[in-house]
């Protein structure tokens, strides 16, 4: 799936703060500073190093999104996400290939409101999409 970039690697933690202390420690750079996604309830801040992206997640409330999984994964990488030219095309193709999306294309506050969509499949756990930014799509 040549169309597939891949944009970040997913990581949940339980308090946003002190784990950004952390990775700025180790020597990442701050890309984009906390800002709160009031669609799913919870925080998130990309970091950056060796060109690489994390985007750290966080749950703000009780019932945000990752409140569940957090119980689960704790303070760890849980996705990597992947831009996307071909966005509907690449859903289709995922889901054919045994991938399930478990939830609908949203847009995402804290990537410029460019639509995510994740998915699941049983060997690789999930990944999430981001459609490709158009400046002449910009809002
Ligand atoms: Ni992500």
């Amino acid at each position: 799936m040549q169309s597939l970039r891949i944009h970040h690697i997913g990581y949940l933690v339980k308090k946003i703060e002190k784990a950004k202390q952390t990775f700025l420690a180790l020597g990442y750079l701050i890309e984009q500073d906390t800002v709160y996604d009031d669609i799913r309830k919870v925080n998130i801040c990309f970091l950056t190093r060796d060109g690489y992206r994390v985007e750290l997640v966080s749950p703000a409330t009780e019932d945000s999104v990752v409140s569940g999984l957090i119980k689960r994964y704790k303070n760890s990488p849980y996705h990597i996400c992947y831009e996307t030219d071909d966005f509907e095309a690449d859903i289709a193709r995922l889901t054919d290939d045994g991938f399930i999306a478990i939830d609908t294309p949203t847009p995402a506050p804290a990537l410029g409101g460019r639509d995510v969509v994740f998915l699941s499949n049983a060997a690789i756990g999930m990944l999430e999409l981001l459609r490709t930014n158009h400046p002449e799509q910009t809002s």
